[in-house]
């Protein structure tokens, strides 16, 4: 590998040589290396090709300057034919290597791409829910997209085109000093006149590149927030949205400017190069004219060296290019780095263990815990920060101890922000806790493995989030292979089998984004009906607050009921009829328990238990 290494530092020198106020770190060469790696015999077939087409093109110029000679000289008609005819065949070889070289290049290309969208998709995938509350999704989906493409453009265009030119340079200029190096002296001269802007240039460039790409993951945020059935109806219910057209404008006119504007500096500079390199031509044609003139070059020579000195200044505007987008790609890469650089907090242990058969209790033992502060889980430019704020987090639960014996329904009540989501969402591990435990049957959660966890819990939670596929692959997310007898009979104890019979598409029906085609109580009912497919042994249930109608309340509540049955359930209750139906009760108020028992010993208590029944459900125990 070292010699593949080498050959990419050298390009990280030929980039970074200059002024760069931004150098790549040798290990994100390493980095890009170990994805180009699979692609190895490929990459040696497209450089081995380079080469052969540079040599090529240095041939056809000197072979049209041994016709010149030869017509000069009045040799016969076969010489001139013959060497014709090479150049004729010349031609066709490098076409067909043309052709294998890019079918070779588009195609490690498009494999890097391949290679780096999955392992970015994977690992954010992998990523704790702490990330994904920090997220914007649109940045982050604009990673996998432009990024990646941007990183892969650094193969597939660039790559062959600096070993190729610098192959081709480096023979034409041999060749052009063996002819004359008086001439190929003078047509030198200009040289620095575009070399020197071209890393000016290059850092600009990516400069611009830089900024597009900020934008672009601005706008594709932007859409997929506001086009959501959520988002858009948020936006309609505000009236905004000539507010979100002028910030949407203004975001793409950006991108537009800062096109505009590369694809000017781009051609100014490619202009200039022309011109420069027309500039030296008439200086060979003077010089070699006079030489030739003077009788110290022959005529073939001159015309020899005019068509060299086009194919040596193709190269360097290529290779003067080429910087400009290795450094583009670069950004590219290091942005796709960045993400895969976040480390998951929440990980399996190497000998994770499973739960023990039978039914599961559930205890938590002083648990503390504070969110993740935003250093630990998320990146500035994904949640489109500047800084991420790096406060530590204020602990939102102090000392928690509780314990659900198998088969029991333990009730978490308490006020709004108390802490009863962040408590049930410990036991699937979607947050670690900081100190203290929580163990299902004995085992701490962290000693599980994600498949034995996944086995083991059922959660509902409070938005009862739906995928906007069909009911059907909804369901069958809890498992994949249940047949549609299993289908039926859920939706039957989750009081949806009227519903769902009567929908033209039944199971097909597609529930629209994130559910919104379902009613709020249907919604409920249907992840409610998912969890009875998974029958797992421990239920975490994060009643929604929305009040519903009282048909489509007591359809959830026996829907529930089903839920429940026979399982270890730790359910956060806005019901009265639910708060009932548990074993144990516990009040939690700014993250503590502050009183735990049953519904009568609670209110014979006459504490914060009594008062919440009064405020919040003393209604509904009048009604029912
Ligand atoms: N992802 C998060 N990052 C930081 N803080 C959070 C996060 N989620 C919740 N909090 C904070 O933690 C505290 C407890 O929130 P939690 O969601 O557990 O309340 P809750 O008791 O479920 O309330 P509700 O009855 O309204 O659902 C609140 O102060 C909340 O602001
Ligand atoms: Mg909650």
């Amino acid at each position: 590998m070292d010699m593949e290494v080498t050959a990419w530092m050298s390009l990280y020198h030929v980039t970074n040589a200059h002024d760069d106020k931004r150098p790549f770190s040798k290990a994100t060469l390493r980095r890009i290396w170990s994805f180009a790696r699979p692609h190895k015999t490929r990459l040696t077939q497209y450089l081995v090709i380079s080469v052969v087409v540079a040599v090529l093109a240095v041939a056809t110029p000197v072979l049209a300057g041994r016709i010149v000679d030869a017509i000069v000289s009045g040799s016969s008609f076969d010489v001139v034919l013959g060497l014709a005819g090479l150049i004729a065949g010349i031609a066709v070889v490098e076409a067909a290597l043309g052709l294998v070289s890019r079918w070779l290049s588009s195609s490690i290309g498009e494999d890097l791409i391949l290679g780096l969208r999955t392992t970015v998709f994977d690992h954010v995938q992998r990523m704790p829910i702490a990330f994904f509350t920090r997220t914007r999704t649109g940045a982050l989906v604009s990673r996998l997209n432009n990024d990646v493409i941007g990183a892969q453009r650094a193969f597939s265009d660039t790559l062959s085109g600096v070993v190729g030119n610098l192959v081709t340079l480096v023979l034409t200029l041999v060749v052009m000093i063996g002819l004359s190096w008086q001439i190929t002296l003078l047509a030198l001269v200009l040289l620095p006149v575009f070399v020197l802007p071209a890393r000016r240039m290059g850092s600009r460039l990516a400069r611009l590149e830089r900024e597009a790409a900020n934008h672009n993951a601005t706008m594709s945020t932007q859409m997929t927030e506001r086009f959501s059935a959520p988002g858009a109806t948020l936006v309609k219910l505000f009236g905004r949205p000539e507010q979100e057209s002028a910030e949407f404008a203004t975001r793409a006119r950006r991108v537009r400017d800062i096109g505009v504007r590369s694809a000017m500096v781009q051609t100014v500079f490619l202009t200039a190069l022309t011109l420069v390199s027309a500039l030296a031509l008439s200086l060979v044609y003077g010089l070699g004219g006079f030489y030739a003139l003077t009788g110290r070059l022959d005529a073939g020579s001159v015309v020899a060296l005019a068509l060299l000195l086009t194919r040596l200044y193709a190269p360097l505007t290529a290779l003067a290019g080429a910087r400009v987008e290795v450094m583009s790609a670069l950004v590219s890469f290091e942005r796709v780095f960045e993400v895969l650089d976040l480390k998951p907090l929440i990980t399996e242990k190497s000998d994770a263990t499973t739960v023990p058969d039978g039914p599961v209790a559930v205890e938590f033992e002083n648990v503390r815990f504070t969110y993740p502060s935003a250093d630990k889980v998320s990146l500035a430019s994904l949640e489109e920060v500047a800084v991420l704020d790096n406060r530590g987090g204020v602990q939102v639960l102090h000392d928690v101890s509780f314990r659900a014996e198998p088969g029991q329904v333990v009730a978490l009540v308490g006020s709004s922000g108390a802490g009863k989501s962040t408590i049930a969402s410990l036991l699937p591990r979607l947050y670690d806790v900081d100190e203290g435990s929580v163990t299902l049957s004995g085992v701490d959660v962290r000693d599980l493995s994600a498949q034995s966890l996944r086995d083991t819990l059922g959660m509902v939670t409070q938005d009862g989030h739906l995928f906007h596929e069909s009911i059907r692959s909804n369901l069958l997310l809890a498992q994949p292979g249940a047949t549609e007898d299993e289908l039926w009979d859920v939706l039957r104890r989750a009081r949806l089998l009227d519903l769902v019979r009567a929908l033209p598409d039944g199971l097909d029906t597609v529930v629209g984004e994130r559910g919104y085609r379902l009613s709020g109580g249907e919604r409920q009912r249907l992840t409610i009906a998912r969890l009875l497919l998974a029958k797992p042994r421990v239920v975490i249930l994060d009643e929604a607050t929305a009040h519903l109608d009282s048909t489509s309340e007591a359809a959830v509540q026996a829907a529930l009921a089903e839920a429940l049955d026979g399982r270890t359930a730790v359910v956060i209750a806005h019901r009265l009829s639910t708060i009932r139906a548990a074993d144990l009760i516990l009040v939690v108020e700014d993250g503590r328990v502050v009183e735990r028992g049953t519904h009568t010993d609670l209110l014979a208590a006459g504490g914060r238990y009594e008062e919440l029944y009064r405020t919040q459900f003393a209604e509904e125990a009048t009604v029912s």
